[in-house]
């Protein structure tokens, strides 16, 4: 059964013009782009997206990034979407991603990383609400 994830490429992709290589490996791992947003978000924004790290030492110093550049926001789907994406990303440090994972061959550092992707249901939920209600 086809599942919807929620998707969105960070400021640091913008920054070097490597998003559209990122959507084409999106596409050739068979996702389907159901819906895309195109934003620059404010900090406050970005600390209403990031809330669940509100307590982390990195919080101000990621949402600060997350709003000095656009962003591409994305409804993604195909079947087990939201754990291949998370596999296809790579884990949170470029460094330690896998071989072959788009952060491990585009993002800088661990906070430029280039890529979300949602980690469960209810942060599709969540996320795709936030960024798409009334919208889609
Ligand atoms: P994301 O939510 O962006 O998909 O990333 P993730 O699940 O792999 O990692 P998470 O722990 O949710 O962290 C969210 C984003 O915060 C930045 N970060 N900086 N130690 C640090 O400086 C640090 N740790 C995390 C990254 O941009 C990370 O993707
Ligand atoms: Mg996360």
């Amino acid at each position: 059964m086809k599942e919807k994830t929620f998707c969105l490429i960070k400021p640091d992709a913008f920054e070097r013009n490597i998003v559209g290589k990122i959507l084409d490996i999106i596409e050739a791992h068979g996702f389907q782009f159901v819906a895309m947003r195109f934003l620059h978000l404010s900090e406050t924004e970005a600390e209403q997206f990031y809330i669940i790290h509100k307590d982390k030492d990195f919080y101000h110093g990621l949402c600060k990034y997350m709003s000095e550049g656009p962003v591409l926001c994305m409804v993604l789907e195909k079947e087990n979407a939201i754990a291949d994406l998370r596999k296809l990303m790579g884990v949170t440090d470029p460094d330690k991603a896998e071989k072959g994972t788009i952060r491990n061959e585009f993002g800088i550092d661990i906070r430029h990383n280039s890529i979300h992707g949602s980690d469960s249901p209810e942060s599709v939920k969540r996320e795709i609400t936030f960024f798409f209600k009334g919208v889609i």
